[in-house]
Parts: C-alpha cells; structure tokens; sequence
C-alpha cells in the first residue's frame, strides 16, 4: 500500500537541474503485447507512440539531447515479420516527422550502420538528417538504428587505424577527445542519464563507450507503459545522485 502510495506519489524535479542529455533503451514492447494478448508488432506500435509523446515532453521541459535505442546489431536475430514491421514503423514515423520536425524544433540523427536497410528508409533516413542541418532544432534526437556499442568501437577504431595508415595521423596522437570524434555520437556530450524500462538490468550493448559516467536508472515498467510521469521519476531520481567522476 506505502509503495503503491509511494509510485503514485509526483516527483519533485528541480526543472533547473535537468541532465543535458538522457538516453532510453525502449524495451519491453514485446510483453507488454503479449501481457494483452496481442501481436509483438502491437507492442512495437504502441512503443512508437510512446516515443513520440516522451520526444515531445523532453523537448517542452528543456532536455537538449535525447537518444533512443530502436533496434540493435542483435534484433536481426528475431524472426523476419518482426523485424519488418519494426522497420515499417520506423519508416511511419520518418514520413510523419519530415512534414513536421522543423515546425517541433526538433533535430534527428541516426547512430548505427544504415546499409543493411532498405533503400526506402535509408533514403527516409537520409532525408530527416539533411532537414535537421538547416535549421537548430531545441531538442537533439539520436535514434540508434541497427546500433551496437562494439560494432561502433571496432569501426572507430579502424577509421582511425586507416587514417594512421594513410598518413593523416600518429598513434600517438589518440586520446578520449580524439577517439570519441570517430564514433557515429561524434559531436554529441556523453549520456548524463541511461533510462532502461521493463526491469532488465544490463546495457545490451547500448552506448558502451559513451556511458562510462552515465547514471543508470531502471524500472519496471513496460515501454509503451512509459509516461512523462516514469521520466519524471528518473529525473528525480539523476538528481539525487551524487556524480563524483572518481573524485570525492
Ligand atoms: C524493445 O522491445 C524493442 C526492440 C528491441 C526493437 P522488445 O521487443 O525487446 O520487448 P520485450 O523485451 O520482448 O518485451
Ligand atoms: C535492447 O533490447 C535493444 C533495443 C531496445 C532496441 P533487447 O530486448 O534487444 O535486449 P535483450 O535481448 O533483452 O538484451
Ligand atoms: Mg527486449
């Protein structure tokens, strides 16, 4: 009853300390389908409202980089109608943005290698990124679209394995700064804050590199179940953290 009381309870966030920017593993899509006796593909639909919804708040309350988890290096291993109603959904959801995102003031980018998909959506994808160059948008998304935190750490690393062997650059002159600008978040600040709903806790190759000081925040709630609400209390919950980056 307490902790019913507790959960219903409004969180207290100090709208002046917000973290610049969240990230958000959107899982849970599949059982909270099957919860209702529907599809997986239903869970997945209803998941992409919820991004929009949470997109929108985060933009309204004033968080200036938002960067979601769609589908990873390892969702190809689901069966194929899923995947291609995940990547029908993506598609929706670019068509719907282009007509509307710079009216939102809202910027989109991709994170992840783009090639194995489809020329229609790559080209969809193609297309938000070039809108979101001419025009500075309030709020930053980064959608990670058959991302995988490995996968952008090998390519980093051999980008920067060519350069040195063309000439264009010294071993020697790797650092953090230098790595971070060959991985697909070159130019975007660290995560302050990693929301993973539907109570799984591990980071299924999310942002590995960009997360090493991030706050982590878990709940059991389902994605498509995810309200401005749940944000509000993983807000609350990053400002209460103490961030010492190893100090004291
Ligand atoms: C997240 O929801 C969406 C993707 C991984 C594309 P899931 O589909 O993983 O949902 P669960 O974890 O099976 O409930
Ligand atoms: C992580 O969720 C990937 C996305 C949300 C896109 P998964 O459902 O694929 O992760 P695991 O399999 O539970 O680790
Ligand atoms: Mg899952």
């Amino acid at each position: 009853m307490v902790f019913l009381k507790s959960r219903q309870t409004q969180a207290q966030v100090d709208w002046k300390r917000l973290p610049r920017h969240v990230a958000i593993i959107m899982d849970g899509n599949g059982r909270w389908a099957k919860r209702r006796g529907l599809p997986r593909t239903a869970g997945h639909a209803a998941g992409a409202e919820v991004f929009r919804n949470i997109a929108t708040y985060c933009k309204d309350i004033g968080i200036e980089y938002l960067t979601v988890y769609a589908f990873s290096t390892e969702n190809w291993k689901r069966p194929e109608a899923e995947v291609s109603a995940i990547m029908g959904l993506l598609e929706q959801y670019l068509l719907e943005s282009i007509e509307k995102m710079e009216r939102d003031q809202i910027t989109l980018h991709f994170l992840g290698d783009l090639s194995p998909l489809s020329p229609k959506l790559r080209e969809l994808c193609d297309r938000t990124q070039n809108i979101s160059t001419h025009y500075e948008g309030k709020l930053h998304v980064n959608v990670c679209l058959n991302y995988g935190g490995r996968d952008e750490i090998l390519r980093a690393a051999r980008a920067f394995a060519a350069d040195c062997a063309a000439g264009k650059k010294k071993p020697e002159e790797l650092d953090e700064a230098a790595f971070s600008g060959y991985l697909y978040s070159a130019g975007v600040p660290d995560p302050d804050l990693v929301i993973r709903p539907s109570g799984e806790l591990r980071l299924s190759n999310f942002l590995l590199w960009q997360s090493a000081y991030a706050e982590l925040y878990y709940t059991d709630v389902l994605w498509p179940d995810f309200s401005k609400e749940e944000l509000d209390r993983a807000l609350a919950a990053y400002q209460s953290r103490s961030r010492r980056f190893g100090g004291v």
